[in-house]
């Protein structure tokens, strides 16, 4: 292997950019945009849901039907309240999310009976205005009751929108419990930003979750965007022999005594609806030895521990430099799930609990490859999880960030990465929604943090990425936000150099180390 070879971004190679990859005697990697041989399970699943199917249900039928939350519902008759808006308002996706409240907490308790999932999604809100009508993003299911503050509710379910009518207004500023129960097939919708499926998957050996962007109402009711961070719990009941892992801590595992085990695991940590992420079936749970306060465990295809255990132990070392130079790592536990499936991307950083695709976890990909999945996802945990996107324009704040960490990870074993990419990568800002994970944000957005610390050197580097997660960690944060803070720490020329590597329209050099 050639030490000056160039090196692209991994996490949207495909399937197709992996055959190529060991065709080519893995010297280089072809970077496609992320377009490719996708399996059919995943084209098939996909184009099998239809996220425009109309559901009505009321329980009291003797209630007018409500003529849902975008009008100003005040067809009770009740209450000075307005309906919480149908949308978050992110540019890119106007109908994904919700407004007029906030989400706190998700109680999630699912029975998983592949290809049947029947849950009872408790939420505690805080309306942020007074609420006649409010919505949530539900995508496909059946519900089957809603109650508001413990009291049963008027709904009204179409597409993505799950139209909720309590019998009184709700006041701002006031906690309330909603609670939503709900079965059905969960089924992935299509990717807006690729040629993938997302949301919850069904596969013969178990389930999993690849949400990002807008795949998270596929399987709960939620407020799907970002800026809308919550705790949560998930208690998971699967047939005893199988086993259910979700983000967060393992706080319990029950025998029901029916053949079925309940696992209870809790994200303490506000997260992101997308990132949210449940594993079922026929799986092996890896525990490693806690890394500091960190609890690490993984989560692989059964038989496949041996295997893969070692592989994802290599992480450990990654943990601890980027915890040293980005400032803790921002959760509980970390770890990974490893799955046989075509998910059309290499892996997905869902939170404390990172999910890859089986074909980039060694055997045909060789190690330096997979180290680099690894590190990039690593990354996301401080970049993307911690610190979440306040629209899904600021993307580059994810893949950017985790394109340079990985890189930074290729330069401890005294390889340099930043070897010239082509030139004409685009712009930034003003992206289109399904250009969200092109090649351009990812490594543009990581050679413009280069040309950052280039810039300044690394100890404001540093100083800036630690400054960023500290700040923001928890919440979400903007493009204009970072160029903030680079202003702060750094002045107007670094700022103005990120302007430029954000914004002109042919890719700028690199300056020289
Ligand atoms: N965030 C993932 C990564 O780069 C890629 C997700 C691609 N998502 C998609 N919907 N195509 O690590
Ligand atoms: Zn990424």
């Amino acid at each position: 292997m050639s030490t000056r070879r160039q090196v692209t971004a991994l996490p949207f190679l495909t399937s197709l950019t992996v055959a190529a990859l060991v065709a080519a005697g893995c010297s280089s990697t072809s970077s496609t945009s992320g377009t490719g041989d996708l399996s059919s399970e995943a084209v098939t699943t996909s184009t099998s849901s239809d996220p425009t199917t109309t559901e009505t249900a009321t329980p009291d039928d003797t209630t007018p039907e409500d003529t849902g939350a975008a009008t100003d519902g005040d067809g009770s008759g009740q209450g000075s309240g307005v309906s919480g808006a149908d949308s978050a308002g992110d540019p890119l996706f106007p109908g994904v999310g919700n407004g007029g409240y906030d989400v706190l907490d998700y109680q999630l308790d699912l029975r998983v009976e592949r290809p049947t999932v029947s849950g009872v999604a408790s939420l505690t809100i805080v309306p942020t205005q007074p609420l006649d009508t409010f919505n949530l993003d539900l995508i496909g299911l059946d519900v089957d009751t809603v109650t508001v503050a413990g009291e049963p509710t008027n709904f009204e379910h179409s597409g993505r929108e799950l139209s909720i009518d309590p019998a009184a207004d709700l006041a701002p500023a006031t906690e309330v419990i909603v609670v939503v129960e709900y079965h059905g097939n969960p089924v992935p919708i299509d990717d807006p930003a690729g040629p993938a499926a997302l949301g919850w998957y069904t596969e013969p050996a178990g389930t999993f979750v690849v949400a990002e962007p807008t795949g998270a109402a596929t399987w709960f009711p939620c407020n799907d965007h970002p800026t809308d961070k919550a705790t949560f719990e998930f208690r998971v009941t699967v047939p005893s022999d199988e086993v259910a892992v979700a983000s967060g801590v393992l706080a319990d595992t029950v025998d029901n005594g029916d053949g079925t085990s309940t696992w209870v695991w809790q994200m303490a940590d506000p997260m992101a609806t997308y990132l949210a992420s449940v594993v079922t079936g026929e799986f092996e749970l890896i525990e490693e030895p806690p890394i500091g306060e960190t609890q690490v465990r993984h989560v692989v295809p059964a038989g496949q521990g041996d295997r893969l255990g070692p592989i994802l132990a290599r992480q450990r070392p990654m943990l601890e430099l980027f915890a040293q130079r980005f400032g803790p790592y921002p959760f509980d536990s970390h770890g990974s799930a490893v799955v046989e499936s075509n998910l059309g991307f290499a892996a997905l950083e869902n939170q404390t609990l990172s999910i890859y695709d089986a074909q980039f976890m060694g055997v045909f990909v060789p190690d330096e490859f997979t180290d680099r999945v690894m590190a990039h996802e690593l990354s996301h945990q401080w970049f993307g999880d911690a610190v979440s996107v306040a629209t899904w324009g600021d993307i580059w704040l994810n893949e950017g960030f985790a394109t340079w960490s990985e890189y930074y990870w290729v330069e401890q074993s005294g390889v340099d990465p930043w070897v010239g990419p082509s030139p004409n990568l685009g712009p930034l800002v003003d992206l289109a929604a399904p250009n969200l994970f092109d090649e351009n944000v990812y490594v543009r957005g990581g050679f413009t943090l280069e040309a950052l610390r280039r810039t300044v050197g690394d100890d404001v580097f540093f100083e800036i990425l630690q400054t960023w997660v500290e700040r923001h960690s928890g919440s979400v944060a903007s493009t204009s936000d970072f160029l903030d803070l680079v202003q702060e720490l750094a002045g107007d020329t670094p700022t103005q150099l990120v302007e430029e590597w954000l914004n002109a329209p042919q890719m700028p050099a690199l300056p020289p180390r």
